[in-house]
């Protein structure tokens, strides 16, 4: 079973900040999974909501911040709010990325800046998967850039999910453990998908996993 590292190793370190991701690889974590937006000034920027608040000491929605605005609030422990170039450098291939696109219209910087990493750095396409909610920025992501795996997220998984998961030509299935059943992952496998599950963060959700036979499990706990 995959372990994957959700917002890097957050159970320990701030979620998605450069130390939670370096803290995830000291754990042999296989895969890294982040979230992505787009900010004001065009930079794609690990963060998972779609304000700051939460996360950061500061406040603003952060397609309204540009980078310079982010990178003065606090992350947790003194981190800053990391852009995916920077997050990509300090991985450095030692790891996969799962990169969830969140921000509408993230997918344009996100599809340009793993082209630019693979490149011009260690990163081969093989290393990311890229998934997101939002099905229709993941389709255009998909015709930018084909060679990239896709991973289709869904809370509940739909009746008709491998309808949507031909036309993405994905790779996988991510979904919410609460909604999972032997029926489904079955289903999920006779369809041709691996099928990762968020969000694992204790022993006994873990063997119900593994009982379940799903092929990979995000968790705060790498
Ligand atoms: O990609 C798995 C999981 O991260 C999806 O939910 O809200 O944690 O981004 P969320
Ligand atoms: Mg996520």
């Amino acid at each position: 079973m995959l372990i994957i590292a959700h917002r890097g190793a957050s159970g320990f370190k701030p979620e998605n900040t450069i130390t939670s991701f370096l803290r995830a690889i000291e754990l042999e974590a296989k895969m890294i999974e982040f979230d992505v937006h787009v900010c004001k000034s065009g930079e794609a920027v690990v963060i998972h909501d779609f304000d700051v608040d939460r996360t950061t000491n500061g406040k603003g929605i952060v397609s309204e911040l540009t980078l310079d605005a982010l990178k003065k609030f606090d992350a947790g422990d003194g981190e800053q709010i990391p852009t995916l170039d920077e997050t990509l450098n300090e991985i450095n291939g030692k790891s996969m990325v799962n990169i969830e696109i969140k921000g509408k219209n993230s997918y344009k910087i996100v599809a340009e800046t793993i082209k630019k990493q693979i490149d011009s750095s260690v990163w081969e396409a093989d290393d990311f998967l890229v998934s997101s909610f939002n099905h229709k920025d993941l389709l255009k992501f998909h015709k930018l850039m084909p060679e990239i795996k896709i991973g289709v997220l869904f809370e509940e998984v739909p009746e008709n999910f491998h309808v949507i998961a031909q036309k993405l030509n994905a790779y996988s299935i991510n979904a919410d453990t609460a909604f999972l059943s032997k029926e489904i992952v079955e289903n999920i496998h006779l369809k041709g998908y691996k099928i990762f599950a968020y969000t694992v963060n204790n022993e006994d959700d873990k063997i119900k996993m593994e009982d379940l036979n799903v092929d990979g499990i995000f968790t705060n706990y790498p």
